[in-house]
């Protein structure tokens, strides 16, 4: 996933949140158990082309793919694949060539882009390979940021639990710039999982972390993705971040095999 995408996905959550002015009451504090709720994926022959000078690139082919709810799912294949465009389709940053995307009882292909919008602040939480937090604001900023969006009012305190559930109370107020690689990217997990996200979508997750930082990691996101019961698809080519899935697919040449 690139930068571009990320900002998108935050101003885009931040321009409907703001002109739907909701408050989104049903967030509850992290602490809380069990307010997590997970969500099935369903994609039925997704395809997806690009038109480019040299030709239409065809990045995925009639893929298709059920996880139940709470599952947790690593997706491996050679780069290239289309393992990155794929999370794009479930995120809905991308919107398929053909094909269907259920995600819940949501048909993405049936919502707009401001319903889209609601929907990824409320429901999808996303950890990106290289961390893309918002180099201008502190930890504790780019945590809060989800939850200011969505309007809440304990944005702050809720924010302040997550990076203490990740160990990272000592780095509060420290911009990205000041923080360690696996720092940045325990920030970018808080972030992901503040607003209980019923879909957590993670893009090589480990793959710009040394082995033992990477090892810390994972301990901690499988740790909260355990209390925390959301349905978790994890792109990988870390072999110990898809032993510890409960399933696994593999990808090669834009198309879906099992594992
Ligand atoms: N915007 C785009 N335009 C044209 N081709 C693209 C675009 N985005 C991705 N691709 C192509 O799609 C294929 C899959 O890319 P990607 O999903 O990033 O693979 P992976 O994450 O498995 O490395 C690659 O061949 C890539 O060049
Ligand atoms: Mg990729």
């Amino acid at each position: 996933m690139t930068l571009n995408h990320c900002q998108s996905f935050f101003s885009f959550c931040a321009a409907a949140r703001y002109r739907h002015n909701r408050r989104a009451s049903y967030i509850l504090l992290f602490k809380k158990k069990g307010a997590f709720v997970s969500t099935s994926v369903q994609i039925s022959d997704i395809n997806l082309t690009y038109p480019t000078e040299s030709g239409t690139v065809a990045v995925l082919n009639n893929a298709s793919l059920t996880i139940p709810p709470g599952d947790t799912l690593a997706i491996t294949g050679p780069s290239g694949s289309g393992k990155t465009s794929l999370l794009l389709l479930l995120s809905g940053l991308q919107r398929p060539t053909s094909g269907e995307i259920l995600v819940g009882n949501q048909r993405l292909g049936e919502m707009d882009a401001n319903a889209l919008a609601d929907w990824r602040s409320e429901h999808l939480g996303i950890i990106f390979q290289s961390f893309h937090l918002l180099p201008g604001l502190t930890a504790l900023g780019n945590v809060s940021l989800p939850l200011e969006i969505a309007g809440q009012s304990d944005a702050r305190e809720q924010a302040l639990s997550m990076l203490e559930a990740v160990g990272l109370t000592h780095r509060l107020q420290h911009y990205p710039g000041q923080l360690s690689g696996g720092e940045q990217q325990r920030v970018a997990i808080a972030r992901a999982l503040v607003h209980q996200p019923s879909l957590l979508l993670g893009d090589e997750p480990t793959g710009n972390l040394d082995h033992a930082t990477g090892e810390k990691v994972l301990s901690l996101l499988f740790d909260l993705h355990k209390e925390s019961k959301s349905t978790l698809v994890l792109v990988t080519h870390d072999e110990r971040v898809a032993e510890r899935c409960q399933h696994r697919v593999r990808m090669d040449g834009g198309r879906l095999y099992e594992a």
